[in-house]
């Protein structure tokens, strides 16, 4: 029996040593050590020995057994690992591959100008203010001197959500919600929607974008508005960026004034973009009337004060020469990746 032990013994061992899959390791551990397998076999046919033999031939099976389990498993570490090797070899990854690109998003040239202009603004002191989309008539248009049956609101036709309640169609509206709500000096402007009625072409959106400028103080004058003008135009335009003032009217000003900036294209030559004029519209501004002043509270006869109106749409389609406005709103990525 002894002899047996043995021969199993060293079999086994040979045969651990030289097995090379995992799998293979796993059997021969089932062959010599399982419960079908060799040396159980020969313990199981110790009844047969003399008590003396017993312990002995007991103690050599026991260690033959630790041995060959001993062996099985650093081999079966050893073959792990290999295993483990060749994944990783087989996983690496291409680093020198190209990356799928990541497209970043960016600011809408509405945007991009609605922000130029509030830093324009806001370095020469005036705060950003805002107000609702949704408007009574009385902001839209009574408060700024345009009672119900005044022939100038058929200028701008407008969504009526109720008989009282609209869309509102200019950023005037927030110059009465400033000065309900602030003493002067007052110095804001309000970039917004606005919206009205219109069929869409080049020109013209039923939604479109003011941005509305208003100054209340004491002593302030037609000087003011048009220095101001002037510096806006002068930092969106270039240095050499005249404007002109043109008389005009408007319920909310007296006096109004339309003011024309010099063509970016012939700078007051005259060409074809500006129609032989040197110049073109580009807003609306004037001295805010008495009468609005009033309505808000603030007494006329000691403060004064300048508001302008422009349409943003326009000093971008000017700013990036831009012919037809329905590009500003159609999202099409190709447009507006150029900017
Ligand atoms: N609200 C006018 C418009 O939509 C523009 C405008 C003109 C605004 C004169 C003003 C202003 O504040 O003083 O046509």
């Amino acid at each position: 029996m002894k002899n047996e032990l043995e021969k199993i013994h060293s079999e086994a061992m040979e045969a651990a040593d030289s097995c090379d899959s995992i799998k293979a390791l796993d059997e021969l551990r089932v062959k010599y050590l399982g419960k079908k397998g060799g040396l159980t076999a020969i313990l199981k046919q110790m009844g047969k020995l003399s008590a003396e033999e017993r312990p002995v031939i007991g103690q050599l099976a026991n260690k033959i057994r630790a041995d060959i389990e001993e062996a099985v498993s650093k081999k079966m570490t050893l073959l792990k690992a290999k295993e483990q090797e060749i994944k990783l070899a087989k996983e690496t990854i291409d680093i020198t591959l190209p990356g799928k690109p990541q497209s970043l998003g960016k600011l809408h040239p509405l945007t991009i100008v609605s922000n130029e202009i509030k830093e324009i603004f806001m370095g020469m002191g005036f705060d950003i203010a805002d107000g609702p989309e949704v408007e009574y008539d009385y902001y839209n248009f009574e408060a700024l001197n345009l009672p119900p049956d005044h022939p100038a609101r058929d200028t701008q036709d407008t969504f009526y959500i109720t008989d009282n309640i609209l869309l509102r169609t200019q950023t005037s509206s927030v110059q009465v919600h400033v000065m309900e709500n602030k003493k002067p000096p007052i110095r804001i402007i309000s970039p917004g929607r606005v919206y009205r009625s219109d069929a869409v072409d080049a020109t013209h959106s039923p939604l479109f974008h003011q941005v509305e400028g208003l100054v209340v103080d004491k002593g302030i004058t037609m000087a003011d508005l048009k220095g101001t003008l002037e510096m806006l135009m002068k930092k969106l335009y270039g240095d050499d960026c005249k404007i002109r003032l043109r008389p005009h009217h408007f319920p909310f000003t007296e006096p109004s004034a339309e003011v024309d900036v010099m063509c970016f294209n012939c700078h007051g030559e005259g060409c074809r973009i500006c129609k032989g004029e040197g110049y073109i519209e580009l807003l609306g501004a004037g001295m805010v009337h008495p009468k609005v002043l009033e309505g808000c509270g603030i007494d006329s006869s000691v403060y004064s004060g300048f508001a302008f109106g422009m349409g943003l749409e326009r000093i971008v389609m000017r700013r990036y020469n831009i012919s037809d406005m329905r590009l500003l709103f159609e999202n099409d990525l190709r447009f507006l990746e150029q900017f």
